[in-house]
This record gives C-alpha cells, structure tokens and sequence, in this order.
C-alpha cells in the first residue's frame, strides 16, 4: 500500500544525504519499498549497468581472477554499494545504468504512461538516483555489463520509463535504452556533408551513432570508425556503413588523431562522437576535431575539466557537448533506428542473447 503521503515530482522527499540536495546528487536514498502517492514500485529483474561503471567494478577484481572470481567481486560491490547509498550509485564513475523489472503498483498520483501492473519496464532514468533494494544477486552477465537480481526499484514522477514492446527481446531492449540518448541527440548534431568520427565505435551506442550518422550524412558525407579490440573493429566493419573503419587506442590522443589524419587525407572532422567506456579519451576526440567542430562527449568516463582545460591546452576552439541521457522520444528513437536497419539490429541480437 502507498503512503498518502504527498511526494516531491524529482524525488527529493527519498533524499537522506545531504539534505536539500536532488536524489542524483545525495549521497544516499530512503530504498525502502513502500511508495509515496506519485511513485512507481517496480519489481526488478536485470540491471543494467552503466558500461563506464562495470568495466571500473571489474578492473578492482583481484589480478589473475577467474570469470567465476569475477563475477562472485561484481555482485558483492553491487551489493556493497545499494547497502551504503540505497541506489547502484558508483561513487569512483558516479554513473548508474538503468534497470528492467515488473511494475508491481502505481501510487494513486503516479504517471501511468500507457503502463499497467505486470508490464515488463525499462526505466530511463539513471540508477544513479533510483532508490533500489536489492534481496539476492541471481546472476552476473560479464559480456553484457548486466546483472540479474531479485528486489525492487522506485520511480519518481518525474521519471520516464518505456514499455517493452513486443517485438524487442527484453534483454536486447534493456541494452538499447541504456544508451537511447546518443541515437536523438547524434541525430540532432549531425548534418549533411559532415565528416563524422565515431570512438568507441564497435560497442553498443558507438554501432548505433555510426548508423545514425550514417542516415544523416547522405552520399558527401563521411562516417570514420574508431574501434578497439579486433572484435569490436570487426563488429564496426560489418554494421557496413562507415566510410572508412580503423583501430586505435583513444588514449593515445596524438596517435588516435594520425590515423585518423591518414586514413582521411589529411583532415579532421566535423564531428567527433565519444562513445568509449573508459577514462582518458578527451584529447583524442579533441585533436580528432577540426576548428569549430564539435565534440559530443557520451561517455560517462569524460572528465570536464580534462575536456575543457586540454581544448585550452592545445589551443582547440571546438564546441565541447555533453552526452545527456535524456531526450524527447529517445526510447522509440533508439528502438526504430533498430526496426529499419537490419544489420545493426542482428549485431545487437548477437551482443546481447537472453530472454
Ligand atoms: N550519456 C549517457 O547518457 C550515457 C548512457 C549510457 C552509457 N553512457 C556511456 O557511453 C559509453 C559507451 O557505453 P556503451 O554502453 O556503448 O559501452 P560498450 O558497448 O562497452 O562500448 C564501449 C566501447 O569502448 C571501447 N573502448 C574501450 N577501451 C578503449 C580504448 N582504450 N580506446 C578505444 N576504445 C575503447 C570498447 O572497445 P573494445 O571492446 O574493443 O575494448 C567498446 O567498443 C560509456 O562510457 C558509458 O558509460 C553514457
């Protein structure tokens, strides 16, 4: 049963510490399962976490770790983590992900959204700021940076969530909506002729800003891939919409921006999107850029002031954007770009199997 109890529209009434501050920004948040009048309890099946995050909570497993090792560290620090702030807040990355569950009640004033009880939700909201209880850890998946738990989630009245649909895998449609921004914001940033470089571009929303820009560039246009390891540069190749599909380590800015220069005669792009899941990738996508370019910073490993203080540093008048998380219709965004193109629809399929 919900309170009666008249509940803030962001949330704030959940804030333990500090006070006054927004659910996002506290340190800690009530979790308790009892909803005030315009929330949401959800019963939560999977979360997804924030790929900047997992790989963080991985990386602190002891050296030498089997995958069992692994995953026994993931779910005890996921643990850790929902017990100390009542949400899977990574205090070293500050992200969150997102989460998949069952909508188990909605409190008298709660926005439905076309949702009733028992319809299976992604919340599109950060787990950066949803009270989250977590009872048991059921399942950590180390290939899709998802996690299956028994517990529940509250939603704001302020926070959107989207409805599975029918003709999406719940699995599959958890990791799309996780990076839904990047598909409506890419799309948004990109025109025609524009030479795009996409970093980090053989994972999830880098495969989706390459078929994006793709769509947006038309036949002048130039789509410039910069993947990693040799499965993600292969997963690039085979989307089949880049112009040009290269490999390199985003940390190494200088080194980034050559192969880039070489491979595009000399050039530098109009746009550089950052989609790569680990720190230190700012002055890449800033030498990457041309003057008044723009740099579109997905990434949750960007640091702003790395971003802000190295365009300084190299004297880079590029315009610096950051990624947010949120945009108009980004959910039905996200999941037509996949409906329409196939190849990137069967890479995805494959990158994250399940129900
Ligand atoms: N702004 C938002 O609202 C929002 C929402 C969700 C996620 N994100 C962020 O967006 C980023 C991408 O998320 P995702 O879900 O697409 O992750 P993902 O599928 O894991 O993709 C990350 C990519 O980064 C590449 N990468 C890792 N280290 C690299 C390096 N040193 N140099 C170049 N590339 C490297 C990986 O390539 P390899 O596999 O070959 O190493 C991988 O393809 C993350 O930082 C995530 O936190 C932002």
């Amino acid at each position: 049963m919900p309170t009666s109890k008249p509940g803030c529209p962001y949330g704030v009434h959940r804030v333990i510490e500090p006070e006054w501050v927004l659910p996002q920004a506290a340190w800690k948040v009530d979790n308790s399962p009892v909803i005030w009048d315009n929330e949401i309890l959800i019963d939560v099946s999977t979360l997804n976490i924030d790929a900047a995050s997992f790989k963080q909570i991985v990386s602190t497993a002891k050296p030498g770790a089997t995958p069992g090792e692994v995953k026994e560290h993931v779910a005890e620090t996921v643990l850790d983590i929902v017990s100390r702030r009542g949400k899977m807040h990574n205090p070293v990355t500050g992200s969150g992900g997102m989460l998949l569950g069952r909508v188990k009640e909605f409190g008298p004033k709660a926005p439905r959204r076309g949702a009733k009880e028992g319809d299976f939700v992604a919340t599109l909201v950060s787990l950066s700021l949803t009270p989250l209880k977590v009872d048991k850890i059921k399942e950590v998946h180390l290939d899709k940076d998802q996690v299956d738990i028994e517990g529940t989630a509250v939603l704001f009245e302020s926070g959107p969530f989207a409805v599975i649909p029918p003709d999406f895998r719940k699995t599959l449609a958890l990791a799309v909506l996780d990076v839904a921004g990047a598909p409506a914001q890419v799309a948004r940033l990109v025109g025609k002729g524009d030479t795009v470089v996409v970093l980090g571009a053989g994972g999830k929303s880098g495969l989706i800003s390459l078929a994006v820009a793709r769509e947006k560039v038309g036949p002048d246009g130039k789509v410039i891939a910069v993947a990693h390891s040799e499965a993600s540069t292969e997963r690039a190749k085979r989307l089949g919409v880049s112009d040009i599909v290269l490999s390199a380590d985003a940390r190494d800015a200088t080194g980034t921006m050559m192969a880039v220069l070489k491979a595009n005669g000399g050039k530098k792009a109009d746009i550089t999107i950052n989609c790569v899941s680990v720190p230190g990738t700012e002055m890449a996508s800033i030498l990457c850029t041309r003057d008044r370019g723009k740099v579109y910073f997905f990434s949750m490993a960007t640091s702003f002031t790395a971003a802000a203080l190295g365009a300084e540093g190299v004297g880079a008048d590029v315009e610096l954007i950051i990624g947010n998380g949120y945009a108009e219709n980004h959910a039905e965004i996200a999941l037509d770009l996949l409906r329409r193109n196939k190849a990137l629809r069967a890479i995805l399929e494959e990158m994250f199997p399940g129900e």
